[in-house]
């Protein structure tokens, strides 16, 4: 491996999860407890029985366990990840990899200097959420999610909830400067009903920004053999999401539903994630070992559900067909990438130099 791109994984995950946190030993000795049912205001917008904002309740923390894996209780079955410490690792180690693909930044939207009110869906480990809270202290940030798998100890303006994001919106109508959308893939039914949502929960001049990675690998240069195993991954997958019912190709999809949501300036970046070292150049090389990394920690967690519940494969005909994937991986005469893209746009309306002060 190059030097600078560290292998002991223990490392990795120390200095990720060190990239996050380390604001919070400067920046505060207070301490304070995830909040999982927040602010009154947000109770009551749905039904107690079509519940809401879940407090922690041990219904909730009951998880499912299936092939050595842990998945989420509130909602069984509507998503197809695990939550479990691994998968986990997998999602921070895909932050490291937006944050380098943006070049250090959070986001690509003009949100300006002052945003007061962001929304992260679907947070998973909170990750994003939790640097946003740093880097707007003045905000309130909310992160929500199915798994209730987020640190107790965050920025004090931060709030995590226990939510299906596929229900109607607890949210406010108007209420947020900035919803935050990332891998959402194969998780949602209704993505026209989702952004009719997003839509009503910001307030006009506010912005939404998706961020999706391709379950499809690509090459340049003809590496990937037609009938190879890489080629193979990506039909699989479209297949799978299709048949579970909740789409794995929205990345390509998310622009045109978000101008059909009434979105303007919808502006789309797409940038390409090399797995393993193969690619010209120093960032391409490094975010190409990231996210080789990325794939050995996550590819189980990706397919073993999706292929052994919907598709109805045996967990041991996932098992050889993840090691062909492995052994392609470290093929360096493979030069699969995956694309990544970034999708943004603003609710008409609004006063946009009042409103966002930086711009
Ligand atoms: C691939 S992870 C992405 C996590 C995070 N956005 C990130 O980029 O690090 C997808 C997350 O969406 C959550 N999720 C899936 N379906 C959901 C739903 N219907 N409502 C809320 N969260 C959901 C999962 O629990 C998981 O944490």
């Amino acid at each position: 491996m190059r030097s600078g791109v560290p292998t002991d994984w223990l490392l990795i995950r120390n200095l990720l999860r060190a990239h996050s946190f380390a604001i919070l030993c400067l920046a505060s000795i207070s301490f304070h407890f995830a909040c999982w049912d927040i602010a009154k205001y947000q109770l009551g917008a749905r039904s107690d029985t079509e519940s809401i904002t879940t407090s922690i309740t041990s219904s909730v923390l009951n998880y499912k366990y299936e092939n050595g894996r842990r998945y989420h209780s509130y909602r069984e079955g509507e998503y197809w990840g695990p939550n479990d410490e691994k998968q986990l690792n997998q999602l921070d180690l895909a932050h490291h990899l937006y944050y380098l693909t943006l070049s250090g930044e959070l986001y690509l939207a003009p949100i300006g200097n002052n945003p007061q009110r962001i929304l992260d869906v679907g947070t998973g480990t909170g990750i994003w959420a939790i640097d946003m809270a740093y880097r707007f202290p003045s905000a309130t940030v909310i992160g929500n999610d199915l798994s209730p798998t987020q640190p107790n100890y965050v920025p004090p303006n931060l709030y995590f909830e226990v939510d299906d994001v596929e229900a109607e919106w607890i949210h406010r109508p108007n209420s947020f400067d900035f919803i935050h959308v990332r891998g959402l893939y194969g998780c949602v039914r209704d993505w026209p009903k989702f952004y009719d949502e997003a839509y009503r929960a910001l307030r006009p001049g506010g912005y939404i920004e998706q961020v999706e990675m391709s379950v499809v690998l690509e090459s340049d240069d003809n590496s990937l053999p037609e009938d190879g195993i890489f080629k193979l991954w990506g039909k699989v997958s479209v297949d799978a999401g299709e048949t579970f019912g909740k789409t794995l190709r929205i990345c390509d999809l998310m622009k045109g539903y978000i101008e059909d949501a009434g979105f303007e300036g919808v502006t789309q970046r797409v940038y390409k994630w090399p797995i393993g070292p193969w690619a010209k150049g120093t960032k391409m090389k490094e975010i190409g070992a990231w996210n080789r990394m990325q794939w050995e920690e996550g590819i189980e967690g990706w397919a073993i559900m999706l292929l052994t519940k919907v598709l109805g494969w045996s967990f041991t005909e996932v098992q050889a067909y993840l090691g062909r994937m492995r052994q392609a991986m470290n093929d360096p005469k493979q030069h699969a990438y995956h694309r990544l893209k970034v999708v943004y746009g603003r609710k008409p309306g609004g006063d946009q130099d009042e409103d966002f002060p930086g711009y």
